[in-house]
């Protein structure tokens, strides 16, 4: 039994948090684990079954811990991506440099990020490539009021206060915590040396 470092990403939200998991445990019992610690608690109750998911693959609910070569310092788990931070926080933008209303577009440790500054203050940090054909995010049709951002690739509209695709749906942006400290607007960076970008098929 060893605790594990989980960045859980839930509807409208996320926490990260450290579980008990075994490695016999089967991914079903870590996502109820999770689910335990995290929904209904720290994040509302969630309206279906999550889903463990390592290195952008989503993982059988009967794989093992062992199996699937989870170790603690690289577990992930989640309903749609939660990955591990460790240390990650990067430098993005002044807060001055992003506006209320505004998305921009910022490339840290080599991931291409969407920086979404709402109208109320929430700043949200997305994958900046779009699921469908890796279309840059930041250059399609962005509305401030609704929040929705239209790629401007095949049109796909994603809701930008949670990363969910609405047209199409059944997709969903990767989503990276987000920090304001001394006025620098910080994303967390999963230091777990793979690319962190929902494609349509996995997302
Ligand atoms: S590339 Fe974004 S909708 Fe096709």
């Amino acid at each position: 039994m060893a605790l594990f470092p989980v960045q859980g990403i839930f509807d409208d939200d996320f926490v990260v948090m450290l579980i008990p998991i075994d490695d016999a445990d089967p991914m079903s019992v870590v996502a109820e684990k999770v689910a335990h610690h995290a929904a209904g608690r720290r994040v509302a109750p969630q309206p279906g079954p999550l889903r463990v998911r390592f290195h952008g693959q989503v993982l059988a609910d009967t794989a093992t811990v062992a199996d699937a070569g989870v170790a603690p310092a690289r577990c992930a788990a989640g309903g749609v991506s939660m990955s591990h931070v460790e240390d990650g926080w990067a430098d993005a933008l002044e807060l001055g440099e992003l506006w209320e209303g505004d998305i921009i577009d910022v490339e840290l440790h080599g991931e291409q990020i969407l920086l979404v500054h709402h109208v109320g203050g929430e700043i949200l940090a997305f994958q900046g490539m779009c699921p469908h054909q890796e279309v840059l995010l930041a250059d399609g049709n962005w509305n401030d009021e609704s929040g929705v951002l239209e790629c401007p690739g095949h049109h796909w509209q994603f809701d930008m206060r949670t990363g969910n695709g609405l047209n199409p749906t059944g997709c969903r942006l990767y989503r990276f915590p987000v920090r304001v400290a001394d006025e620098q607007i910080q994303v967390g960076i999963p230091s777990d040396g793979v690319r962190h970008h929902n494609r349509a098929n996995d997302s």
